[in-house]
């Protein structure tokens, strides 16, 4: 593969304007401005990165989608945290519904079979917020935000000086729509 057949992709959650609109809001607390901010349209929830996908991969990560047959859920996000590590503030959710872990199982184990190797760690949803926040923000009380989710999308992401660029590349529906179309 030569390094121009490359895609970094990832699977997400993408909200739409109205949750996107709402997460905007949580965001701009000041306790979570901070660092440098994640733009409202690049605000998401990743269930499994991938990275650096050739063109076959890509077609295996979308065969991989199809066989998807979780039923939709609503996420509450209710809850801001940090991490040290990465250094980023993140909005999330204290109940994750089972039928994301579920879905997020479901793709990484099929991931693996197409030559990825996903993470290990347990699953945490969140949407991050800001990065670059060196210090732990004290927890901002959420007017709970629910999302009511009923598909998901494979996500290009493209790297530039000015920060990433996400392109949703296809959404497959969950429920009894899901899969196999
Ligand atoms: P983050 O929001 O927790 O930073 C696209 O880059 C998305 O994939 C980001 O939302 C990021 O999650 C996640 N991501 C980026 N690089 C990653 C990596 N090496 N391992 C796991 N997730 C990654």
């Amino acid at each position: 593969m030569s390094a121009g057949d490359a895609q970094r992709l990832f699977f997400a959650l993408w909200p739409d304007d109205a949750v996107r609109a709402a997460l905007v809001r949580a965001a701009e607390h000041p306790r979570l401005a901070r660092g440098r901010r994640v733009r409202a349209e690049n605000l998401h929830v990743t269930l499994l990165f991938l990275g650096d996908t050739a063109p076959g991969q890509r077609t295996c990560a979308e065969q991989l989608a199809e066989t998807v047959r979780a039923s939709p859920f609503t996420l509450v996000i209710d809850q801001s945290g940090w991490w040290r590590r990465p250094q980023v503030a993140w909005v999330g959710c204290a109940e994750v519904p089972e039928a994301l872990s579920g879905l997020v199982a479901h793709l990484r184990a099929g991931s693996k079979g197409c030559g990825f190797s996903p993470e290990e760690r347990p699953f945490a949803v969140h949407v991050t917020v800001a990065r670059r926040v060196l210090r732990e923000p004290t927890a901002v009380p959420l007017d709970p935000i629910r999302w009511a989710v009923d598909r998901f999308s494979l996500v290009e992401s493209s790297l530039s000086p000015g920060g990433s660029a996400y392109r949703v590349l296809r959404t497959w529906p969950l429920g009894d729509l899901g899969g196999g179309r």
